[in-house]
């Protein structure tokens, strides 16, 4: 079934604009999760049914360590499609305080020889309250673990100044712990896309956040999506706050802003703007999970993100030191049996590595 995503259904939606293809994915893939017939459907095809590779980490079990992560379902409208395409959790979000419409498109430009997706998508959600009204009367799928991003909103409201920025994502952490929505809460200091920039990768602006994040009573696991066009001295100082605001790990990590690191750079349109997921993301966030690791041993959970591609791609995040892993290129390149090939392959290592 996968070579007839890559070999038809591929070529022929790589024809249509990203931004139009994920809007009707993300239709089917909400409608088909409301019928029993349509996932068992999907659930037979794409979903995982070899050993047991459920895993635990900071007292949550997921069913697969795979998770979709931020941004493909900014709105959790795919939480019953999802468990059924072999993934044991998905993070919604980056969701904000206010609806965001984002920034003028193309917010996603492919780069096919690249394995690459410019995202220039500035947070397109719904908001904060829409989507706890949804999740409120969604059903969950036992073991499909649901993560939520926060991000400050992408407009003047929550960027005149840091205290607009720090109160804008506590509302929206507040909100979300008092209707417990959420497994796990991420807080997105790292978006590319963001009105005036990653300001919170800044360690004085996180040493100012965390704190009041922290003075909302939470019991679930805290983790910081991190930036990867840091040096590593930045990156470990904030990894000091982190540990220091009792933060209970990190996704490693965002997009990649540097286009000197695309294997095709002349392919990219000449002014672009966003960030770039998949290829060139997997070198970058593998040395800051190693680097983390060695210096922290198991102090941080780690969620290894980034330019999964293949079962041997994700077996290196592994290896570099990763808990639990994240992905959306390459569902998006090289088809949804992706997740299921990693299963198993997860499945087959298992016991050689040190997860
Ligand atoms: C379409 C798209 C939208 C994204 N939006 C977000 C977002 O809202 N919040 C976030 O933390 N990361 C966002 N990202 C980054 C991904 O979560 C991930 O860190 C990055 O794409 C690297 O993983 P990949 O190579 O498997 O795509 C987005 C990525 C893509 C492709």
């Amino acid at each position: 079934m996968n070579t007839f995503y890559l070999r038809i259904l591929k070529p022929l939606l790589f024809n249509f604009k990203p931004d139009t293809i994920h809007a009707i994915f993300t239709a089917i893939g909400e409608l088909a999760g409301r019928f029993s017939g349509t996932r068992w459907i999907f659930g037979m095809i794409y979903g995982y049914n070899g050993p047991d590779i459920s895993k635990t980490v900071d007292g949550i079990t997921y069913r697969t360590p795979i998770i979709l992560s931020a941004g493909f379902d900014p709105d959790g409208r795919l939480t019953r499609i999802l468990p059924e395409l072999g993934f044991g959790g998905e993070e919604i979000g980056s969701i904000t305080a206010n609806t965001c419409s984002g920034n003028p498109h193309p917010q996603l430009t492919r780069l096919v020889r690249n394995k690459s997706i410019i995202v220039y998508k500035g947070l397109r959600n719904k908001g904060v309250d829409a989507l706890i009204k949804k999740l409120s009367h969604t059903p969950r799928t036992r073991g499909f673990v649901l993560g939520v991003s926060i991000a400050r909103t992408n407009d003047l409201s929550a960027s005149a100044d840091v205290n607009s920025g720090i109160k804008d994502y506590v509302d929206s952490f507040r909100k979300l712990v008092d209707s417990d929505i959420g497994d796990y809460y991420t807080i997105n200091i790292s978006c590319p896309n963001s009105y005036t920039g990653e300001t919170f990768i800044e360690p004085k602006l996180l040493a100012q956040l965390l704190p009041r994040l922290r003075e909302v009573p939470c019991k679930k696991p805290i983790y910081l999506k991190m930036s990867i066009n840091i040096p590593w001295s930045q990156f470990s100082e904030l990894l000091e706050i982190a540990d220091k605001n009792k933060i209970h790990g990190v996704i490693i990590g965002n997009l990649n802003k540097n286009y000197a690191d695309l294997k095709y750079p002349e392919d990219a349109p000449a002014k672009y703007r966003g960030g770039l997921s998949g290829k060139p993301t997997f070198e970058l966030s593998n040395e800051l999970i190693r680097k983390t690791r060695e210096k922290y041993g198991t102090r941080f959970t780690i969620i290894g993100t980034g330019g999964i591609l293949s079962p041997d791609e994700a077996m290196e995040k592994f290896k570099a030191g990763a808990d639990l892993i994240q992905l959306i290129s390459g569902m998006i390149f090289e088809g949804p049996g992706l997740i299921k090939k990693i299963g198993i392959r997860y499945a087959q290592t298992r016991g050689k590595m040190h997860t």
